[in-house]
């Protein structure tokens, strides 16, 4: 399978390390790059043409970011035949019906497993689960920066701009850090979950967002007295067909799972009418664990496994947040 990468920054720069240690199938066969000076070798372009034209490559990797020209390329990918996988959760969330739909149409594979989560295996799992089963609820810590922030400000009273400054080093971050501080980065993680869960597409006007932005060390310090940890959750509720979806900083009891949970680390949790509770753990952001779920899903794509996976989002549901009570 011959690959294109879309961005090589922190992510597409694990996916090249993960594929070169691999030595198997996967080979880079260009790289798309912003400016003439980060082309190091024949691979890398500026000009996407030279990707979506090439007959040789299979699949494109997008992993660049933003909303344009991501959605553009992906399309374009997508019409012409290529498989795409992407780690863009703010494109996705943006034009999920769409992507699904035209890579539908043109018989290619759409995969999207590092764009919830990090490097813990949620979409697919989801998938699997929401085959068999009822999901009348999901909640996650979907995102690791604010985690990491949260995390840092409870256990040494840290500074919050501090520790976000250190989360963007991590390449936990996103290029514009008020994506993960005001919640919006969760919100497009939820659409997508919901997505994913109910086969329905859920619109960004739909999902009320509350961020950490103004939380500062006297709040944690109160909270912290009071026995509870404040962590940034996503909630998708399902009852009679009707969804409850938004995002919000919640107060945990201390000993509680989700309040334990360290660092850049994501807590993906879904409960299923016969399932019952499912917990998924591991390191939400940062560049091998997500270049892992990438390759990933490349690999699903070369044995043809992917088809297990296709994304339908073709039920609408109504979404109604009346009933759920909100920090705002
Ligand atoms: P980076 O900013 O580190 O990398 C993006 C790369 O793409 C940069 O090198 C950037 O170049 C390049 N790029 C942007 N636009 C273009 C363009 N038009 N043409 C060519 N190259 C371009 O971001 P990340 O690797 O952290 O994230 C990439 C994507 O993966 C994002 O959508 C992010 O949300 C998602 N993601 C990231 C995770 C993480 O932990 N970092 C985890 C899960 C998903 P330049 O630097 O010159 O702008
Ligand atoms: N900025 C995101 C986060 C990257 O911190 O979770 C992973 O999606």
């Amino acid at each position: 399978m011959k690959i294109g990468l879309l961005g090589c920054g922190t992510v597409g720069s694990g996916v090249v390390e993960i594929i070169e240690k691999l030595k198997g199938s996967l080979e880079i066969q260009r790289i798309l790059v912003k400016s003439p000076e980060d082309c190091k070798d024949a691979r890398y372009t500026c000009n996407y043409a030279d990707l979506v034209n090439d007959p040789e490559i299979d699949i494109i990797v997008e992993v660049m970011g933003g909303l344009h020209p991501a959605r553009e390329y992906i399309l374009e990918a997508l019409t012409k035949g290529k498989h795409v996988v992407s780690a863009n959760k703010a494109v996705i969330a943006a034009n999920f019906k769409e992507f699904v739909e035209t890579a539908k149409a043109h018989h290619c594979y759409f995969l999207i497993e590092a764009s919830t989560g990090g490097g813990i295996p949620w979409i697919k799992n989801l998938q699997r689960y929401a085959r068999i089963d009822d999901i009348f609820e999901i909640t996650g810590i979907f995102n690791g920066t604010t985690n990491y922030i949260l995390d840092q400000m409870h256990k040494s009273g840290a500074d919050f701009d501090a520790v976000l400054k250190e989360a963007q080093k991590l390449g936990y971050a996103e290029y514009d850090p008020s994506a993960d501080i005001d919640g919006i980065d969760v919100q497009n993680k939820a659409i997508i979950s919901a997505g994913i869960a109910h086969n329905t597409y859920v619109y960004k006007e739909e999902v009320p967002v509350f961020g950490i932005r103004d939380l500062t060390c006297t709040d944690i310090d109160y909270f912290h007295r009071k026995k509870k940890v404040c962590k940034l959750l996503a909630v998708i509720r399902c009852l009679n067909d009707e969804l409850a979806v938004y995002v919000e900083p919640t107060l945990l009891n201390e000993n509680s799972l989700e309040a334990n949970v360290p660092d850049n680390f994501n807590i993906c949790s879904l409960s299923g009418v016969t399932i019952g509770d499912l917990k998924f753990y591991g390191q939400g952001a940062g560049k091998l664990p997500t270049a892992n779920a990438v390759v990933q899903d490349l690999l699903d794509i070369a044995s043809d496994e992917a088809k297990d996976y296709e994304i339908v989002l073709d039920k609408t549901l109504k979404v109604n947040n009346e009933n759920e009570t909100h920090a705002y």
